[in-house]
């Protein structure tokens, strides 16, 4: 078991995130999952939504007796699912391992770090499939010692959205929620939220991907040619639609909101588990509203699927803010701003 140090993080402030409304040029409402107010107060940027899988696969593994309290917990990650699973597990009392790109960001890196983990660093220019083969030699090197929860094969990953983040959707917008858009990295949050709405009423499931192999969108895959690991999460028969998002489009969307919310308000269409003076401080960093790259992607994957589709004033969209901003203040998409901003 683990002696860190590592704060406990309030478990019980994972999911019923805030509904925001989004000021997006197609004649549709769009709405917005705020899903960093998951582990509300989590330093570096807070939790994601990740937050939300990392406790379900964590439940699920104990529940089945698969992980005991001698077992070290370890996951091939870019970042979010990474840092979760490390404050929640180090919170449970285990040890934890991280196998992470060396280009992670530093906040994620961060958060992993403050969690008492230990990160194995893996050369980003080898791709991502690199990192997950490291996971597996470390495992099979001493297997008795690991558990893996392996968000991109476990059932628990969609399982937890379709219990968690479709319900909330569908009671949010009272119902009237006509597409339901997310972005594919092991595919979970699209899979089981998409099943979940299906199950409720006739909602549009819209996946996407990045357009480029050598995206730069935070924690999506690109799976567009077929020499790439799948995930058995990704369930691509849930989707009706899907649409290619580039890495510039994606940034550029995101500065939009940024500049679109500079003196305006996010309107909160509803408020969640939390309390509205606490999600209006959440929404900014610094007095800015700064949303991570695959949100962003998410605004461009409406726009895109306006293209394809023609979206009407009849239709409600809602899309994810998987994290915040202040997570990618060492990359290109937030650096000069932040950096000008706080100056
Ligand atoms: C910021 C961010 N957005 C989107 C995703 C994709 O979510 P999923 O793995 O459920 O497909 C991830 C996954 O790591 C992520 O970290």
């Amino acid at each position: 078991m683990s002696d860190s140090d590592a704060p406990v993080f309030d478990e019980a402030h994972i999911g019923e995130t805030p509904l925001v409304e989004l000021d997006v040029d197609v004649p549709a409402t769009v709405y917005a999952k705020v899903e960093w107010l998951n582990l509300y107060g989590a330093p570096y940027g807070g939790g994601s939504i990740k937050s939300r899988i990392a406790k379900g696969m964590l439940d699920g593994a104990e529940e089945r007796g698969d992980l005991t309290p001698e077992k070290t917990v370890i996951e091939p990650t870019s970042g979010n699912t990474g840092s979760e699973i490390a404050r929640l597990a180090s919170a449970r009392g285990y040890d934890v391992e991280i196998v992470m790109p060396d280009n992670a960001s530093g906040g994620k890196i961060g958060a992993v770090e403050d969690a008492g983990a230990e990160i194995h660093f893996v050369d980003a220019d080898l791709g991502y499939d690199a990192v997950i083969e490291r996971c597996e030699e470390l495992i099979a090197a001493d297997p008795d010692r690991y558990y893996r929860p392996n968000q991109y094969e476990n059932p628990d990953n969609p399982g937890t959205h379709e219990r968690t983040t479709a319900p909330e959707i569908w009671d949010q917008t009272g119902g009237e929620v006509t597409h339901f858009v997310a972005g594919a990295g092991t595919g979970g949050t699209v899979t089981g939220t998409g099943r979940g709405l299906h199950e409720r009423g006739d909602v549009t499931v819209v996946g996407f991907e990045p357009a480029e192999a050598l995206h730069a969108i935070d924690g999506l895959k690109y799976l567009r040619t077929g020499d790439h690991y799948h995930p058995e999460t990704y369930d691509e028969s849930v989707l009706d639609e899907r649409v290619y998002v580039g890495t510039d489009d994606a940034y550029d969307r995101a500065r939009e909101l940024r500049e679109r919310y500079q003196d305006d308000e996010v309107p909160i269409v509803d408020t969640g588990q939390y309390d509205e003076s606490t999600v209006r401080d959440e929404l900014r960093v610094d007095g800015q509203f700064v949303v991570g790259t695959s949100s962003g992607g998410g605004v461009q994957a409406v726009h895109e699927l306006h293209a394809e589709s023609g979206l009407s004033a009849d239709d409600t969209i809602v899309i994810v803010l998987c994290d915040r901003g202040d997570k990618y203040a060492d990359i290109p998409l937030w650096e000069d701003y932040l950096a000008s901003d706080a100056a």
